[in-house]
């Protein structure tokens, strides 16, 4: 078979995808979207028939572990190179990147990174550019340079921490040809770059590098790295830790959340328990953390809550209060101290990491992919500074330093260029009754508006399968509860907390319908409908409103109540007056959470037949057969009844939600909207 004449992808580029793919599922190997990789090889230029030589290297943004081609940039190694007679100085460094445009081979793929420079420069077929905890270790250690060379020889090579750029590049290309035994080295403060002729090389070199580097680490190092455990600080026990986090979580999330808000993960990973636990832990974590992107997530250092396990929750929130305003003050002035007369504007000086010895970390970011991954960063960092005191003192890049990363032009340029955030970003929601009808598209939507989801429904794998419906676990989760029960809906609340650091929006939906006479009403109907929608939906608001006070970010409450609770009709005694008594609780919360920025409105549906359990459960069957029309005609049956004659479908609901939830009714709360293609006698006034 003969290739198309404008194929580039080659031998090289594949083997090259099949490497990254290696070596980034492995969390030992990089931190995630940590690190690049390349390969220099020949193809046949379409143009002119002749072949030429080309770089494959990682682009900009993605994952090693799920590169694809498209995730490379190509470029023309000889244009490449000749940047170097062009090439300003380190001053003005920066202008290098838009010129690898001029480099490009054909169109597509990713835009070249930062470190396509040292790709390129670097004479060997194969390079890989890595971030490996055990590495990184040596890279802050103090005496990095003596032990890099004590460690490896002189198969690896040492260099100075440079930010990165094209004199970095530079750098490690000289290095490389001044030690030709080298397969790499080790970069201060940052990480590690190997090399090989070819690929199998390339990847075996990375890999004992970072072998090599854990495995002395492990048997050169101290036994205790961070200092003995301080009595106190040790982690609590599985359960009061989860309550203690549950407790704290809203109170750090709303400080957290001060300059925009926040998504929140929490891990109680034993290896950051240990960390918290240990004596050295103010003055490492004060150091801050050391590798670019490690901090980029993290911010230079996090806050360390500085009381003991043992204490109790209402000193450790005064104190996280009080620690949070030195933060702020302490990051505004770092920011004083480094910015120039070029630097971007202060964005927010809130931590992104939290740690509360005993209980845990809790970590933040626009969105809870961010918010975890700046979590597994943390941990990236404490894996380094314990391999760093292991073996000497752990030593990051200076704040200076940090600051030129943290508000480099590139970085603030690649910040811009990040699409706008959808309507619900940020914002974490809980729907009850939400594994089936109305409360499944309620979440569905708030999830296609960017909102983080929990599903609450009685049945888990019910609940947990909506769930994955909507996406993975940073985008819904599925929680069992059953509203009438206290205890379960307080434990519901908890997991939400816990999934994504705090609540902003809650939707009372759950429910069910027993049509039935004054006389054929039995006490335990009454009970059971009341139970569910009135007490049901009071304990969740009670439950949730905590929360929301507690965060002082304001929220929504929504009431899925019923034209029934306006309209009169017979033989619904229990599910109406269950119905009003939610209507009124919008009403009566409307008016007491409002000074707490907590707006409460509610919905009034009505003859929602598709997609609602309800009708379901041989209800609909029962009310077609008394209407003499056929089951799955019913929807349209109520329809022909109502003023606009159009049926109502779970989707409808699921608007009225987003537009009472999102940006633009944010001075309206008391009210209900009827979605019910208009009836008359359920006309509010
Ligand atoms: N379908 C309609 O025409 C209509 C009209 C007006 C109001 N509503 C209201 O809308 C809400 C949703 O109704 P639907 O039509 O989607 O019904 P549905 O049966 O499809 O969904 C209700 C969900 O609530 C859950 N649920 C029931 N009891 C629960 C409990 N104790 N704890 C937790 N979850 C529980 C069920 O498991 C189910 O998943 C209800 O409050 C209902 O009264 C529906
Ligand atoms: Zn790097």
């Amino acid at each position: 078979m003969t290739q198309s004449i404008a194929s580039t992808t080659t031998n090289a580029a594949a083997d090259l995808i099949a490497r990254s793919n290696r070596l980034g599922s492995d969390k030992k190997n990089t931190n995630y979207a940590g690190g690049n990789t390349s390969a220099k090889g020949t193809a046949t230029d379409p143009v002119t028939g002749e072949e030429i030589e080309l770089l494959w290297v990682k682009g900009s943004g993605g994952d090693l572990g799920t590169l694809t081609e498209n995730g490379l940039s190509t470029l023309r190694l000889d244009r490449m190179r000749s940047l170097v007679n062009v090439y300003p100085g380190v001053e003005r460094e920066d202008e290098m990147v838009a010129a690898f445009d001029y480099c490009l081979h054909g169109k597509g793929g990713a835009a070249p990174s930062i470190d396509t420079a040292m790709h390129g420069l670097v004479n060997a077929n194969h390079v890989d550019h890595l971030h490996p905890d055990s590495g990184i270790a040596i890279a802050t250690a103090a005496n990095g340079r003596e032990l890099t060379a004590k460690i490896f020889g002189d198969k690896v090579a040492w260099v100075d921490w440079r930010r990165p750029g094209f004199q970095l590049g530079l750098d490690i290309a000289a290095i490389k040809d001044a030690n030709p035994q080298a397969v790499g080295c080790i970069l201060g403060g940052h990480g590690i770059t190997a090399w090989g002729e070819t690929s199998e090389d390339s990847e075996a070199n990375s890999l004992w590098i970072i072998d090599t580097a854990a495995a002395y680490i492990e048997e050169h190092g101290a036994a205790e790295p961070f200092g003995p455990i301080v009595a106190g600080f040790e982690a609590l026990p599985a359960e009061q830790r989860n309550d203690r986090a549950a407790a704290l979580a809203p109170t750090i999330r709303g400080l957290a959340s001060t300059d925009k808000p926040m998504v929140g993960h929490f891990t109680d990973d034993e290896r950051v328990l240990d960390f918290l636990s240990r004596e050295k832990l103010s003055r490492l974590a004060a150091l801050g953390t050391s590798c670019p992107d490690h901090f980029l997530r993290t911010k230079v250092k996090p806050m360390v809550l500085d009381l003991p396990a043992t204490a109790s929750v209402e000193e450790q929130l005064d104190r996280l209060n009080e620690l949070h305003a030195e933060y702020r003050a302490d990051y505004q002035a770092y920011y004083d101290a480094h910015k120039d007369e070029n630097s971007p504007a202060m964005r927010g000086a809130d931590p992104l990491i939290v740690l509360v010895p005993g209980v845990g970390m809790f970590s933040y970011g626009a969105n809870k992919q961010t918010a975890r991954v700046a979590g597994e960063f943390y941990l990236n960092a404490i894996n380094v500074m314990r391999g760093a005191e292991a073996l000497d003192a752990y030593t990051p890049i200076s704040d200076a330093e940090k600051f030129r990363i943290e508000y480099w032009a590139l970085e603030e340029a690649k910040l811009q260029r990040m699409p706008k955030p959808k309507s619900h970003a940020g914002r974490i929601a809980l729907v009850t009754g939400a594994a089936s009808g109305i409360g499944k598209a309620v979440a569905k939507r708030l999830a296609a508006e960017g909102a983080c989801v929990v599903i609450a429904d009685l049945d888990l794998a019910k609940a947990q399968a909506a769930a994955a419906e909507l996406g993975d676990s940073d985008v819904a989760v599925g929680v069992a509860a059953n509203v009438a029960d206290a205890a379960a809906v307080q434990a519901a609340i908890d997991q939400a907390v816990l999934a994504f650091g705090g609540l902003d929006l809650v939707v009372n939906n759950a429910g069910l319908s027993l049509s039935k006479s004054l006389l054929e009403t039995t006490e335990a109907d009454w009970d059971l409908q009341h139970d569910v929608m009135a007490k049901g939906s009071f304990l969740i608001s009670k439950a949730a409103a905590k929360v929301l006070i507690d965060q002082k970010m304001g929220g929504d409450i929504i009431y899925i109540s019923s034209k029934n609770s306006v309209f009169a009709g017979p033989n619904n005694i229990a599910y109406s007056a269950t119905k009003a008594d939610q209507a009124h609780q919008v009403r009566l919360l409307a008016v007491e959470l409002g000074e707490h920025g907590v707006r409460v409105n509610g919905i009034n549906p009505d003859g929602v037949v598709r997609g609602s359990g309800i009708f379901a459960g041989g209800w609909g069957a029962k009310r077609a057969a008394t209407y003499g029309v056929a089951e799955e005609d019913l929807g349209q049956f109520y329809a022909n009844r109502t003023i606009l004659k159009r049926e109502v479908v779970p989707e409808n609901i699921a608007d009225a939600v987003y537009v009472l939830t999102g940006p633009e009714l944010t001075r309206t709360t008391g009210l209900h909207i009827p979605v019910d293609s208009g009836v008359a006698a359920a006309f509010l006034r």
